[in-house]
């Protein structure tokens, strides 16, 4: 792969601050991610001071190519080995039982780590010249919007982010699917960037769909919220009775593909906080390919903020 000049200093300058112990936003295909180095306790500690993040939420490890996962993990199933197989680089995440070099304050003292092989090329650079892994969660404050762009990191933690590698705008827009794969059969624990219909499709139906609370750790109910009410809607019928725009409420994804609208949703859900917007009413795709993980993250921005 070749990069620009600016690019390459860029990258040396990410590498230095990984390597110093420091924070630096990282973009991804699918939201920024709030990276230090796996390996260093401390930094990783400020991971959680910067979030405002509980210490029981466990962080994904992010490495630079399907190879170094043995690094971090036990063992892998071969439904695992599948899905690793069909879809890394890419937007999922794996939880596998833990290698010993995983650090608790990584995984929240759980047996199992959260591992991906994200796909953005100065990402993976950087991580290739790091050799090492880092620990990343989306780059935002604790339950509000994850960033999609570099401005939007910047708003959103300032001072308390060391560097921010820009790398554009995400292209897919929303979180990575997680599969928890620790478990027979598999379960995925989180819809995102890789539909659920695919996983499936690849498990030839091997796949249980999770009940009861999540063992994603941390998806609590509200969450990817702005500070505006979100009001759902299932059809274009019911965008029209809730649209009232007199009244200062903001529509959102009437006339949007799916993957427009994963893309666009967190800055939308943004613009809705700049130019405070009493409520924004958003229309809920069907529940089909990225639409699961747009429900998903408009079901939580909707939740109720004491829930
Ligand atoms: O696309 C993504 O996955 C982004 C980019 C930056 O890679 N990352 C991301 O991380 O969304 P985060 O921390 O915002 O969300 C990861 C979720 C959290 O709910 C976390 O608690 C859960 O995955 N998680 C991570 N490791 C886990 C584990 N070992 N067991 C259970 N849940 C885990
Ligand atoms: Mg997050």
């Amino acid at each position: 792969m070749s990069f620009t000049a600016d690019e390459d200093a860029a990258i040396d300058g990410a590498l230095a601050v990984l390597r110093a112990g420091g924070l630096v936003a990282v973009p991804t295909e699918t939201v920024y991610g709030l990276a230090a180095n796996a390996d260093d306790e401390h930094a990783v500690r400020r991971i959680f001071v910067a979030k405002g993040r509980p210490a029981d939420h466990p962080l994904i490890v992010h490495v630079a190519g399907p190879t170094d996962v043995f690094a971090w993990c036990a063992s892998m199933s071969p439904p695992a080995e599948v899905l690793a197989a069909a879809c890394w680089p890419g937007p999922l995440t794996l939880l596998l039982p833990r290698a010993a070099r995983v650090l608790d304050v990584v995984t929240g003292g759980r047996d199992t780590v959260g591992i991906r092989v994200p796909a953005h090329r100065l990402t993976t650079e950087l991580l290739r010249r790091f050799g090492g892994g880092v620990a990343a969660p989306s780059a935002n404050r604790f339950g509000r919007v994850s960033p999609t762009t570099a401005a939007h990191v910047r708003a959103d933690l300032g001072d308390d982010v060391d560097l921010v590698l820009d790398g554009g705008p995400c292209p897919v827009g929303v979180e990575s699917t997680i599969v928890d794969c620790s478990v027979e059969p598999p379960q995925v624990l989180r819809p995102g960037g890789i539909p659920t219909e695919q996983i499936e499709e690849l498990l030839r139906g091997q796949l249980a769909v999770a009940h009861g609370p999540s063992r994603a750790a941390g998806m609590l109910t509200s969450h990817y919220a702005p500070a505006c009410p979100v009001l759902l809607a299932e059809s274009d019928d019911a965008v029209e009775r809730l649209a009232d725009v007199a009244a200062g409420r903001m529509v959102i994804g009437v006339g949007l593909t799916l993957p427009d609208y994963a893309r666009q949703l967190y800055e939308l859900l943004r613009n809705a906080d700049r130019t405070r917007a009493s409520a924004v009413v958003a229309l809920l795709p069907p529940p089909v390919g990225l639409g699961h993980a747009i429900r998903d993250r408009l079901f939580k921005a909707a939740a109720d903020r004491a829930g």
